[in-house]
């Protein structure tokens, strides 16, 4: 099934409850929360105090994409804070395996995200154990960026080692996507999408139903 994940990274943070539950309204599957570090990536944005507010405004599936180093310090945080799936890079990992079965064995959902340079290869190994992978379009760490045209390739032989594999993982992909690219991508294999500000920029609800009408 493929599902939109509004990143609340361009949200109106003097609004932001009232534009979660625009997004959850709308119908939006995930919310996608952005924690930058300023160390793996050089913008600071938010972390465990707004998403445990952020907690309260939604039922949706909380996707907390963790741009930060050394993420193995904080799973069981962003577990208790209202995570349902937590995302690290394979860029900060050096145990990858066991940061993974970390996030398992804390019964919530497990994903990998790539940078665009990284090539899927390094998944090859793990990617049994994963609930998801996260294909970044554009380099982490700033909203509002292009897509970068050469990871939809990556996008493309990721689906297709996973149904070599026969797997089910889900594809997300993360960064310059908006209702004009949007089928290209799905085209590719992603089927969860991540978009922020081609949905809070504008008519938020008009943005996510185009998007899930595209999606359908
Ligand atoms: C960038 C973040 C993305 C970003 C997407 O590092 O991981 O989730 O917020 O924003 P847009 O859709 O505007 O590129
Ligand atoms: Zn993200």
């Amino acid at each position: 099934m493929n599902c939109l994940a509004p990143s609340i990274l361009s949200a109106d943070f003097g609004q932001l409850g009232t534009q979660i539950q625009m997004v959850d309204e709308a119908g939006a599957q995930y919310l996608h929360f952005d924690v930058m570090d300023g160390h793996f990536v050089p913008e600071i944005s938010f972390g465990l105090p707004v998403l445990r507010s952020v907690r309260k405004y939604t039922d949706r599936i909380l996707d907390v994409h963790l741009m930060v180093s050394n993420p193995e310090h904080m799973i069981a945080e962003y577990v208790e804070a209202g995570a349902d799936i937590i995302t690290v890079h394979a860029e900060s990992c050096v145990h990858l395996d066991r940061i993974v079965h970390l996030i398992k064995e804390a019964n919530v959902l497990a994903g990998v995200a790539l940078c665009p340079s990284t090539p899927i290869s390094v998944l090859e190994n793990i990617l049994p154990d994963l609930d998801m992978v996260l294909i970044m379009t554009v380099n982490p760490g700033y909203g509002g960026q292009t897509l970068i045209p050469y990871t939809l390739d990556k996008v493309r032989d990721l689906r297709s080692m996973i149904r070599k594999k026969g797997l089910n993982t889900d594809i997300e992909v993360d960064g310059g996507i908006n209702l004009d690219n949007v089928s290209e991508v799905l085209d590719a294999g992603a089927n969860i999408i991540v978009s922020g500000s081609s949905v809070f920029r504008g008519d938020i609800n008009d943005n996510v139903e185009q998007f899930l009408e595209i999606m359908r």
